[in-house]
């Protein structure tokens, strides 16, 4: 359960030119709802610059009260401004729905399609990738990532511009109010940038930091839900409590320093904010007490000011929450920028193939991406002739497992050839070529649906009537219509509501379904007793008629009948021949095996 060294090519991040570039790929996803976009930024600009007309108006009002008019040609009564402030609170609101439903448009649909690109890119990764990551971490770029770009399209961007505007627009009114006054002000503001610069990206690091915490800490509870009979069953509840709340303490160690940058950012803020702004104040009470403004301007200005400084505090906050959407975004574009498996387009008529069956090897070796010193095969070589049925023998981890993925084009050969047809295994479309191939695995897995679903999943448009006839010939219609439910029977999270060898009779129904031209066989009897393995043998016969197939079985009763038997050792073919001819072979290895199985 150890890490596995991911992320150790992956930069540091840095709002640098290249990441925004990659970030402003996402925008193609809100390509489509642009308009939806532009429009709720015009609105929430104009509402934006409406609201900034208050404390104009309120201060002219103050003005009228006090008989000395900014405007005198307006002739303006204190009660008119009810109709202003009643004609500004309408405008914001309507604004504010409509723009609130556009960005809403925008960020629901537009991130359920990157949601579906995403997903799209990721299950088409090469096996590697997948062996490469924990599925939480996988999963959390679909949820907690994602989260935070919808976050970001339907109220960050939004707010962006909105405190843009105001600032913008409040500096521009407070110069024409009072140009003395207002550079005072200002002169505060290149601290302030800086320190929120500089605080941004210390924030922003530990906020990945933290994402990438809070996803490994939800693998751990993945893990544990997915293989809670063997954590009970080892009574290990302890020890995964104390991994999980390992992993917790982790997350708030680096959430309290994460709070403690925040904290110093808003101390920071506060004193040069507040300071700023008291400073002012005392400036123009200073103004009006030498005459030289009006109490009512006083009383607009002090109302900007403290617009225009929540609103750079609401920047830096803003700026944090926009490089954690970049951060995300990062994340995302690379995995959609990824280049999927092989050549992985769908077949064209003319790259559709129906193989006759036909298998060469020819000095096959291979090692694993993730154990790159262990040579698994080591120049393996074998033939299958159309319609031949063929087994392999050897001991546990001699890589007859292997030898399946590598004919599934899971991986490629490191040097070596696989011909199907006589034809390079690469040179076929990769979907036409897997879909002539059925495998039962070691390990059948279902998925949770129904069994009827798990079965239809080798001919998702399959009739009922084909299901049941698919399931008669895997000899699982007994037991399926004994369940009150039939087919109907929900399997539970991956299978687990069905026995073992249930689970195997599923697969095998699947794979008869599929009527594939090259079976592959992975221990599938093996969860069965002596009684079931009989009857799901005569339907594997059944099956393996006219077709290729190859078997991997350590009881050789199984295999008895094959065409051919290839002993794997080690990553290497050390005997091949009939169960006949390699019996008597003295010793042999297989002869030894058969020895201590037949007696
Ligand atoms: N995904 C993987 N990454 C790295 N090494 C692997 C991987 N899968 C298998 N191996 C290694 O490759 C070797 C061959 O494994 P393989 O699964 O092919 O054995 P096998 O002959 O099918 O064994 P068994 O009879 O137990 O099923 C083993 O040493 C195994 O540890
Ligand atoms: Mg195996």
């Amino acid at each position: 359960m150890a890490r596995p060294g991911k992320k150790s090519n992956e930069p540091t991040p840095k709002l640098s030119w290249k990441d925004f570039k990659k970030s402003v790929y996402i925008f193609r996803f809100v390509k489509p709802y642009k308009w939806h976009f532009i429009i709720g930024m015009i609105l929430l600009s104009v509402s934006s610059l409406v609201f900034m007309a208050f404390p104009g108006a309120a201060g002219e009002m103050a003005n009228v009260a006090n008989k000395q008019p900014k405007y005198p040609q307006l002739n303006l009564k204190v009660l008119d401004f009810a109709w202003i402030f009643a004609a500004i609170v309408i405008i914001q609101g309507l604004f504010s729905y409509l723009k609130t439903i556009l960005f809403a448009r925008v960020s629901e649909k537009g991130m359920a399609d990157v949601r579906s690109a995403v997903f799209h890119k990721m299950i088409r990764q090469e096996m590697s990738y997948f062996e490469q990551f924990r599925v939480g971490e996988l999963t959390s770029r679909l949820t907690a990532d994602i989260e935070k770009l919808q976050a970001a399209f339907s109220v960050t961007l939004g707010e962006f511009l909105r405190q843009i505007v105001i600032l913008v627009s409040g500096i521009a009114i407070l110069v024409y109010f009072d140009p003395k006054l207002s550079l005072i002000m200002l002169m505060t503001f290149p601290i302030i940038v800086v320190l929120a610069m500089v605080f941004g990206s210390k924030i922003r690091k530990l906020s990945r930091k933290r994402q990438e915490k809070i996803a490994s800490a939800n693998t751990i509870v993945d893990e544990v839900f997915q293989a809670f009979t063997t954590v009970k069953a080892y009574a290990n509840e302890w020890y995964e409590e104390t991994r999980y709340a390992k992993s917790l303490q982790e997350i708030v160690k680096i959430s309290l320093r994460f709070a403690h940058f925040k904290g110093l950012f808003f101390i920071f803020m506060t004193v040069f904010l507040f300071g700023g702004i008291f400073f002012v104040l005392i400036q123009g009470a200073l103004l009006v007490d030498r005459g030289e403004m009006q109490v009512g301007d006083l009383f607009s200005f002090i109302i900007y000011t403290g617009i225009i400084g929540s609103a750079i505090a609401g920047l830096g906050s803003l700026y944090t929450e926009i490089a954690g959407a970049v951060g995300a975004t990062e994340r995302i574009s690379e995995i959609l920028q990824r280049e999927t498996e092989i050549a992985d387009t769908p077949p064209n008529e003319a790259e559709k193939v129906r193989f006759s069956g036909a298998i060469e090897w020819q000095n096959v070796h291979f090692t694993y991406p993730k154990r790159p010193d262990m040579e698994v095969l080591k120049g393996i070589s074998f033939q299958v002739r159309s319609g031949e049925k063929i087994a392999l023998a050897g001991q546990s981890g001699s890589g007859k497992s292997t030898i399946m993925s590598l004919l599934l084009r899971f991986y490629e050969p490191d040097s070596g050839n696989i011909y199907i047809d006589g034809k390079d295994a690469k040179e076929y479309n990769l979907t036409a070529y897997r879909q002539n191939f059925a495998i039962v695995p070691q390990d059948v897995v279902l998925f949770g649906g129904s069994i009827q679903e798990n079965i239809a999943y080798g001919l998702p448009d399959a009739t009922k009537e084909q299901i049941i006839e698919a399931a008669k010939q895997a000899n699982a219609w007994d037991f399926i219509n004994s369940f009150p439910e039939g087919l109907e029977t929900i399997v539970g999270d991956r299978g687990t509501r069905l026995s073992g060898g249930q689970r195997q009779r599923i697969a095998i129904a699947r794979a008869i379904l599929k009527d594939p031209a090259i079976l592959l066989l992975d221990e599938a009897t093996s969860s069965l007793d002596a009684e079931s393995e009989r009857v799901v043998q005569e339907a594997l016969d059944r099956l393996m008629e006219n077709r290729t197939s190859i078997i991997i079985a350590h009881r050789l009763a199984t295999i008895k009948n094959v065409d051919r038997i290839y002993v794997i050792d080690s990553g290497e073919v050390i005997e091949s021949g009939t169960h006949q001819e390699l019996s008597q072979k003295e010793g042999g290895t297989y002869n030894a095996l058969a020895k201590l199985q037949f007696g």
